[in-house]
């Protein structure tokens, strides 16, 4: 057994970088023992804003700084570990321990999602990795499970809930009955939302991670310009209620979806789910990510996918695998330039689609209508009792749409919103049978 010390720069000292500590100190020793001494690590650096700021954990002072390169730089370090989020000042960070030599390890995925063209191609003329397991899924392996476990597959589809803070916003909403800005107070109070919750909550938290399992499934980095992202912001209690009425709940649904022409289709919405599907029950923080490969058949991974412990869990993975100097995962190097990405108007589900109109005969009819000339089936009305507007003059009519292209739905949603009983623009959901 033969053991010599990585040295370790962290910056980033909040929620997964001070977890990160926190596990070092509890299992350094344990994790020393199993990996059979060769990985030893000891943080030299930790790189942080505020150096007044009162911190979890009992790192010592003179460990800390405000000057992000010396976590690079110190000689002491051997591996980066990114955990300060945001695309600038990281890219700079990640690229420059790169340059150095200096395995990266990362929970950030706005940065690969965004900046990956970039840094891979560092990554591959540096011969050095960047590990990034803790940016998809939390505690989750996913990254790894793609990667080395289905190397075997084709993958056929992913489909996730991948984003914690919306999960959780959304399932409060529906089961607790608060408002969303009640919902969003308790997820960034748990550490769950990031920093600024922008991200979380206009769905591109959930896409840059669809985009790393896509990328990591078909060998290219997916240009994060061409992917379909809608958030939860817009999601109401009505819709949720309506849903819950007609069996289905509403989750923020991230898909990859290989087609039969070699096309993949990329989006994150809100999105109706049949009550009974597995992923319905996935609920709170949790995240859970069905795959489908070639030979393997479906599998599903389910675990926390935010919060503390679960993330330096993951990261602590990556450093383990960094450590040991591993030979057969040098993180993700694309093997192909570019795919073929599937225009999402060319992109066919069923729908639900709630129309607010003014109350008087002939209304169903008049939509019903304009749907026909666009060849959109109807599958359903719903018209709940208690979605009239006792003081106002309009009423809520919901229709179930067969399946049909998402840009056909558009054609004939503005065509609808020309007549004159419609009193707001139609709410849209897919409907996921998956
Ligand atoms: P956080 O709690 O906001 O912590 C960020 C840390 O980075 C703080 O210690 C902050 O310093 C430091 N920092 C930020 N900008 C800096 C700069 N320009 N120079 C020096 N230090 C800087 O964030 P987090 O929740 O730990 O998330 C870190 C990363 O992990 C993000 O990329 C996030 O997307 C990812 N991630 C988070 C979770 C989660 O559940 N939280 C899960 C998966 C992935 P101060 O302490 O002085 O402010
Ligand atoms: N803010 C993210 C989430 C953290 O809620 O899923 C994990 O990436």
């Amino acid at each position: 057994m033969s053991s010599s010390v990585s040295g370790i720069g962290l910056a980033g000292f909040g929620t997964v970088g001070s977890g990160v500590w926190k596990i070092l100190e509890e299992h350094g020793g344990l994790i020393e023992s199993r990996s059979q001494g060769s990985a030893v690590m000891k943080i030299r650096k930790i790189g942080v804003r505020d150096l007044l700021k009162k911190r979890e954990g009992s790192a010592p002072a003179e460990l800390f700084t405000t000057n992000l390169m010396e976590v690079v730089e110190d000689p002491s370090v051997d591996i980066v570990v990114e955990l300060i989020g945001g695309t600038e000042a990281a890219f700079h960070l990640v690229a420059e321990a790169l340059k150095a030599g200096k395995p990266v390890v990362t929970g950030n995925k706005a940065l690969l999602a965004e900046r990956g063209t970039e840094l891979f191609a560092i990554s591959k003329a540096t011969n050095t990795p960047i590990y990034f397991e803790a940016a998809v899924a939390g505690g989750i392996p996913i990254i790894k499970a793609v990667q080395q476990s289905l190397v075997g597959n084709q993958i056929e589809s992913i489909a996730g809930i991948i984003n914690g803070t919306s999960n959780f916003i959304l399932q409060r909403m529906t089961e607790a009955g608060l408002g969303y800005p009640e919902a969003l107070k308790e997820a960034k109070d748990l550490g769950y939302a990031e920093a600024d919750e922008t991200l979380d909550v206009n769905g591109w938290d959930a896409a840059h991670k669809a985009i790393l399992l896509g990328s990591i499934a078909h060998g290219f980095l997916i240009n994060y310009k061409n992917v379909y992202v809608r958030g939860i912001e817009k999601v109401t209690p009505l819709d949720i209620k309506f849903a819950s009425d007609l069996g289905y709940v509403v989750k923020l649904l991230s898909l990859v979806i290989a087609n039969k022409e070699g096309g993949i289709e990329i989006r994150t919405q809100p999105s109706f789910l049949s009550k009974t599907h597995i992923l319905a029950s996935v609920n709170g923080v949790f995240n859970a990510v069905a795959i489908k490969g070639d030979h393997l058949g479906e599998s599903l991974f389910y675990g926390r996918g935010a919060g503390q412990g679960p993330t330096a869990s993951s990261v602590i993975s990556d450093l383990v695998e960094a450590s040991s100097g591993s030979k057969t995962n040098m993180g993700f190097l694309p093997y192909k330039e570019s795919g073929d990405l599937v225009d999402i108007d060319d992109t066919a589900t069923s729908y639900y689609v709630r129309f607010s109109v003014t109350d008087r005969p002939g209304v169903i009819a008049d939509i019903a209508s304009v749907l026909a000339r666009h060849e959109i089936g109807i599958s359903g009305t719903h018209s709940p009792v208690d979605a009239d507007h006792p003081d106002a003059d309009f009423v809520e009519m919901v229709f179930l749409l067969h399946t049909c292209p998402f840009g056909r739905l558009k054609q004939a949603l503005a065509k609808v919103e020309n007549l004159d009983c419609l009193t707001s623009r139609p709410v849209v959901f897919r409907i996921e049978t998956l």
